[in-house]
């Protein structure tokens, strides 16, 4: 059975995970999150039951790592205990169209469809819709423990995750996220370490304490559809992010000179009707109403920087076999 299901970029970050002891609780953020799903950018993937000795992963096109393999078998055994079924093995492939390491969270698209295509290989097609329909949270919950963020790819174009899985919002907004993909290169310390230094910063629980007042902002912002209002709160929900990892013991940087020359030259900029925010990675996301890729190009140039653009915009969730799922 084939899914497909496209990244998420957040406005709120989930940064920092509670402790768990069960498997079930695995991947619960220390704060509500919210994001913007995406459409260009899409995660497909295959699972298909085999008469094999094991479960094989072949991931873009090549057998994946024995350790990436693991968690793509550790997921298929969550979700046929979750139903009740024997697991047995499977072929499973995957395949994304964007590098990964851009910059773009493959791990949320990666579990969302990983999820889905499992759910409709152990269940049938019909079976999956119906189990998706009826039980969304749970299809949240076991994509959350595969990578937390994965719950918010589950629907879109907003989903605010709180708890053991995300809810859409309701509001359709076609806002553009324009990627500068200042490297391709996977980042250094990965967001699983990252989530756990996080708790080491002096800044982590100033900022888990204006997280509240914060998301209330952004979703007046999303209600009203007022750019100029969440703009600014994207901006410093980026900043704390990248300083709360850089102030942990041991700190972490993810900018690289490229992007601090960028985030310098927007703040030089007076009047601008895009924002920035940026993952745990160097890469810069602009969110805008209108296609900006000349304003960025202009920018690149005048900076100096070779830079690959990914245009990417609002999406409506993930599918099982070209059927709609928002979950
Ligand atoms: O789902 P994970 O473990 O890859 O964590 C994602 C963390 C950030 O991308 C940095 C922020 C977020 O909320 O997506």
């Amino acid at each position: 059975m084939k899914a497909e299901a496209s990244p998420n970029i957040a406005f709120i970050k989930y940064w920092g995970k509670l402790p768990f002891t069960r498997d079930e609780d695995r991947n619960l953020g220390t704060n509500p999150s919210l994001s913007l799903t995406l459409s260009q950018a899409k995660t497909e993937t295959q699972v298909v039951r085999s008469h094999g000795p094991r479960t094989e992963f072949i991931l873009n096109g090549s057998p994946a790592s024995d350790a990436d393999t693991a968690k793509v078998i550790a997921h298929l055994e969550r979700v046929a205990s979750t139903l009740g079924k024997e697991l047995g093995t499977f072929r499973v492939e995957s395949r994304n169209n964007f590098p990964a390491g851009a910059g773009i969270a493959s791990s949320a698209s990666a579990f969302a469809a990983l999820t889905l295509a499992a759910l409709g290989e152990m269940l049938g097609l019909q079976g999956a819709l119906e189990y998706c329909w009826q039980n969304p949270q749970m299809v949240g919950a076991l994509a959350r423990r595969g990578s937390g963020s994965a719950c918010r790819s589950l629907a879109g174009p907003f989903t605010e995750w709180n708890g053991t899985f995300a809810r859409r919002l309701d509001c359709v907004w076609p806002l553009r996220d324009t990627i500068l993909m200042i490297s391709k290169k996977h980042k250094a310390v990965p967001s699983s370490d990252g989530h756990k230094l996080a708790q080491s910063s002096p800044l982590f629980l100033p900022r888990l304490a204006r997280v509240p007042g914060r998301l209330a902002e952004v979703h007046k912002a999303l209600t009203d559809k007022n750019l100029s209002a969440l703009g600014p709160l994207l901006e410093t929900e980026a900043n704390e992010l990248h300083e709360i990892a850089r102030t942990g013991t041991p700190g972490v940087d993810y900018a690289l000179p490229e992007t601090r020359l960028v985030l310098n030259e927007l703040a030089r900029m007076p009047q601008r009707d895009f924002y920035f925010t940026l993952d745990a990675g160097p890469n810069v996301h602009l969110i805008s109403e209108r296609p900006i890729r000349e304003d960025a190009e202009r920018m690149l140039r005048k900076l100096g920087l070779d830079v690959e653009i990914w245009e990417d915009h609002a999406g409506v969730g993930p599918t099982l076999e070209g059927h709609p799922i928002s979950c």
